[in-house]
């Protein structure tokens, strides 16, 4: 049996074990460089509300619907500006995008992107997902063999995004190239991130900042020459008609670059994770793989993945992805910087000041959930109560909620649906699946497992 469970056990999948009090300064930046799970305390998985200094800076960390919603829905004006750890470490990458900007750029390429994104045009992309997931499902058929599943997902996700953006030329090589010079990006940056968290100034030296900026620099490149190349996709030519109300485009070529390049992150790097965990734990859990294959199976007969309209039909498959995201949220802080006074709670807020909600603690909140730590995907079926709003939060929340949801949504089924019937796999010999946050939610050292077909 697979890492662990057995057939009527609750599954605890993996999570650092919580500590009872903090240790000094320096025992925190151990942490801090470590694992940021570590820092959650027992007692914080039934906090409402948290607010802690932390080198220097006051952070406030909002853990109560009500004050979710009172951030990012009724407040959005205060609180729309990420963090200023967020837009540095992202701007090389995206440059000026949407993703990190606030104000009017926010606002007028949120529209065009998010209408691009629709959840009534999402039918169109089916195909794509059906295509990179049988990509997918082939490779490993032939594989038996140990894989960082978390790197093929990043491949077959980029390849999604990239067929999307650039339609059916987009070399599907260039997709690895991405996820690779994305994962090095990651890592240098969260090192990076840190040196910027001791309050160490930006231009010092660094091996990390040179391998961050030349990663930067290739994915760029990467973007700036497909752009260039054949038949644009959807997404690309949704952008470059964008206009403004005297016709002019809205969007010229360095912003375009810079809203492609945010796509080709924000719309693979996330599906990828959460897949990860989603077939984690589906191989883990023999009750969940032995009822999703029958799902699957009932569905879809001998045909290999589900065409858009069988996606209604597979309820458990869906909740499967959602738990997915409830116990690894792959955004698993959002956060954002004051631009006016406030107060929140007792607690007066400063222009500048971090305010964030964590769905990682949100969604393991001990007053909302039963058993919070347990995997139990049936809390999503159709069936049963609904998860609280404000309080399930994968997607973010408010005006900047994720524009690709339902997109991303639809593409984790497929994928799930796909490969859970093709392949077996199980932790490699040696390996410890351990979730790790630093600047994301990623499984420590990857995902490595040994994938073979079923
Ligand atoms: C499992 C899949 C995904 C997850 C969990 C996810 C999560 C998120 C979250 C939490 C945010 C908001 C961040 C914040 O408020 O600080 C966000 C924003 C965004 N996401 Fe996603 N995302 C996913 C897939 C996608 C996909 C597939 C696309 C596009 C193809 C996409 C495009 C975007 C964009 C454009 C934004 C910026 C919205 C704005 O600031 O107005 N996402 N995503």
């Amino acid at each position: 049996m697979p890492d662990g469970a057995t057939m009527d056990a609750p599954f605890v999948p993996p999570m650092p074990v919580p500590r009872e009090s903090l240790p000094g300064p320096l025992g925190m930046l151990r942490i801090m460089r470590r694992n940021l799970l570590e820092l959650f305390l027992a007692r914080t998985y039934s906090s409402n509300a948290i607010a802690q200094r932390m080198l220097g800076h006051r952070i406030i960390v909002v853990n109560h619907p009500e004050l979710v919603r009172e951030i990012f829905v009724l407040k959005h004006e205060t609180y729309q500006r990420k963090s200023r750890f967020m837009e540095q470490a992202l701007r090389p990458v995206v440059g000026d995008s949407l993703f990190i900007n606030h104000g009017t750029v926010w606002a007028e390429r949120r529209e065009p992107i998010a209408a691009a994104l629709h959840p009534s045009g999402v039918g169109a992309f089916h195909p794509l997902f059906a295509q990179a997931a049988e990509e997918l499902a082939r490779e490993w058929e032939r594989a038996e063999a140990v894989r960082d599943i978390a790197f093929d997902l990043s491949a077959a996700t980029a390849r999604v995004v990239m067929l999307a953006t650039f339609g059916p030329d987009a070399p599907a090589g260039a997709a690895a190239a991405l996820a690779r010079d994305f994962a090095a990006y990651q890592d240098a940056v969260e090192s990076l991130d840190y040196l910027a968290m001791l309050g160490l100034p930006e231009w010092v030296p660094s091996v990390q900042r040179r391998t961050a900026l030349a990663a930067a620099r290739r994915m760029r490149a990467l973007a700036a020459g497909l752009m260039e190349a054949g038949r644009p996709g959807p997404l690309l030519s949704a952008m470059r008609k964008a206009a403004r109300p005297d016709g002019q485009p809205l969007m010229r070529r360095e912003a375009l670059l810079n809203e492609v390049c945010m796509l080709l992150l924000a719309g693979s790097e996330t599906s990828a994770n959460a897949l990860g965990w989603a077939l984690y734990l589906a191989f883990a859990h023999p009750p969940t793989l032995k009822r999703l294959r029958a799902e699957v199976e009932a569905v879809l007969g001998a045909r290999t993945s589900p065409a858009a309209e069988d996606l209604p039909a597979l309820p458990f498959t869906r909740a499967v992805v959602q738990e997915a995201l409830r116990l690894y949220p792959p955004v698993a802080v959002l956060s954002r910087q004051a631009t006016a006074p406030d107060l929140i709670r007792r607690w007066a807020v400063k222009p500048g000041m971090t305010v964030a909600a964590i769905p990682w603690l949100l969604h393991r909140h001990e007053a909302l959930w039963e058993a919070p730590h347990e995997f139990r995907p049936e809390r999503f079926m159709p069936d049963a109560p609904k998860p609280p709003r404000f309080g399930y939060i994968p997607f973010g929340i408010g005006p900047r909620v994720c524009a690709g949801a339902a997109f991303g949504q639809a593409e984790m089924t497929v994928f799930l649906a796909t490969l859970v019937r093709r392949v077996g796999m199980r932790v490699a010999p040696g390996h410890v699946v351990m979730p790790r946050l630093r600047l994301t939610l990623r499984a420590a050292g990857g995902m490595r497992m040994v994938v073979r077909g079923a």
